[in-house]
């Protein structure tokens, strides 16, 4: 079973959980949006997962604008946004989730990335096999990455949605 994990992420809070993700589902490919294919034939579950950025998915004014908050480079260049706008025909019905990092305030006041991204994977004509998750980085999440205990659900969440799929698939 071809299990691809799509990450985009600035300071590497997203790309931490990605990795997470993909411990505990086993078996699966975890790839930058920077590098992530436009052909997605033989995919038989795609996880995506981008940080939150004004309230969504980032755009490129706000991954400038990440980018000038350190002195480091960023992991992704391109967002997920851009890539799911892009993105070749889709296997219909194709297993997806969705996810996102972001701050551990209140929905309405953080927004969230992974209802965006599971907006365009329906759109795309995907299935969402569990409800978009959000996984939670310290207040100064340049440096502080996915808070205590975050990596642990994560991979939890992983193993769910890898155990819901196979039922449906197998
Ligand atoms: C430009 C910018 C805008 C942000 N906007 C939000 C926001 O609206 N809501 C939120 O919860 N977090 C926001 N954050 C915090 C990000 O969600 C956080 O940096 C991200 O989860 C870290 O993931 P990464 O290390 O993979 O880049 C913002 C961060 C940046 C740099």
């Amino acid at each position: 079973m071809r299990i691809v994990i799509v990450f985009e992420s600035m300071y590497g809070a997203t790309e931490q959980v990605a990795r997470a993700v993909a411990d505990g589902i086993d078996g699966a490919e975890v790839v930058n949006v920077d590098h992530a294919p436009a052909d997605l034939t033989g995919v038989e579950l795609l996880v995506v997962g981008g940080p939150t950025h004004a309230h969504g998915m980032s755009r490129a004014a706000t991954r400038e604008s990440a980018a000038q908050r350190v002195e480091r480079p960023m992991l992704s260049r391109t967002g997920v946004r851009e890539w799911l706008d892009s993105v070749g025909p889709v296997p219909r019905g194709l297993a997806t989730a969705a996810f996102d990092t972001r701050l551990e305030k209140a929905r309405v006041l953080t927004g969230a990335a992974s209802l965006g991204v599971a907006k365009r994977l329906r759109r795309l004509g995907c299935r969402l096999v569990v409800p978009a998750e959000s996984f939670f980085v310290g207040t100064d999440p340049a440096d502080a990455g996915p808070k205590a205990g975050e990596l642990d659900r994560a991979r939890a969440w992983g193993a769910a949605l890898g155990a819901a799929v196979r039922r449906t698939v197998s």
